[in-house]
């Protein structure tokens, strides 16, 4: 049984005190983590304080990039081991806007989730997706590709540490998510991948999320899919109330 997660990714959309104001008002209405798993990934600048603001509390607290070195002349850049000192446990790596907006590629984002699962983070990795593709039904060689390429050279070990969010860029802040059936095809495609890569073990037990235009409408659909096992949220996770409807989706 694979524990379901409703993950936040603020991105750049809240200054510090905003971070941990919102970290304060949802911490005591959480479910266990036994039961659902809460996540939200912010600022660099913010993770400590809302690690603080968490204490106590099931949420866990996630960064939204980190580099593959560890330490050196890396001007701008998030050390893995430092954000794990620090107490940060996850990290969303190869997001589709950096992808494309920053110029991140497979081999980088594949060198990211190494150093990462070295520094002992768990991944959530971006698997993209563009209607193009959906529509030509070029998908599968493109999901299967980035999943080939960003896991590649990890051992079975490894690639249980990680999890996988499958996010179609048209769906991203548009409003319009992918439609649960369409979602639904993408992660069991991911899941079968990881099977023929790894294992059945690392299909069985990895979590897959879907990303993209998620509301508290349309979760309920997209969480009872075979193949989803949670959702990584924009929009919809910078309101506490919004965050914790999507937290109760099965209310
Ligand atoms: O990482 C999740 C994010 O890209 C989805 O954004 O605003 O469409 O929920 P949004």
């Amino acid at each position: 049984m694979r524990t379901p997660i409703v993950a936040g990714n603020w991105k750049m959309n809240k200054t510090v005190a905003e971070s941990v104001e919102f970290v304060r008002q949802i911490k005591t209405a959480l479910p266990p983590a036994t039961q659902l798993e809460t996540a939200l990934a912010g600022q660099p600048i913010a993770l400590t304080a809302m690690l603080e603001a968490a204490q106590g509390s099931p949420l866990k607290i996630a960064a939204e990039n980190c580099y593959y070195q560890t330490s050196g002349p890396y001007t701008g850049e998030t050390s893995p081991t430092a954000l794990y000192a620090a107490g940060i446990h996850h990290v969303i790596l190869g997001h589709s806007e950096r992808r494309q907006l920053f110029h991140e590629d497979d081999q980088l984002i594949n060198r990211k989730i190494k150093a990462a699962i070295a520094a002992g983070i768990c991944p959530i990795v971006c698997c993209d997706e563009t209607m193009g593709r959906l529509i030509t039904s070029q998908r599968v060689e493109w999901v299967v590709a980035r999943i080939l390429d960003d896991l590649k050279g990890l051992t079975a070990q490894q690639a249980e540490q990680v999890t996988i969010a499958y996010e179609p860029t048209w769906a991203i802040g548009s409003g319009e998510s992918a439609d649960p059936s369409q979602a639904e095809e993408g992660c069991y495609l991911i899941r079968q991948t990881l099977g023929h890569m790894f294992n059945e073990t690392v299909a069985r037990q990895t979590r897959i999320l879907y990303g993209g235009s998620i509301t508290p409408d349309n979760i309920k659909q997209m969480m009872a899919k075979p193949d989803i096992d949670g959702v990584l949220v924009g929009g919809a996770s910078l309101d506490p109330r919004t965050f914790l409807e999507l937290v109760n989706f099965n209310d």
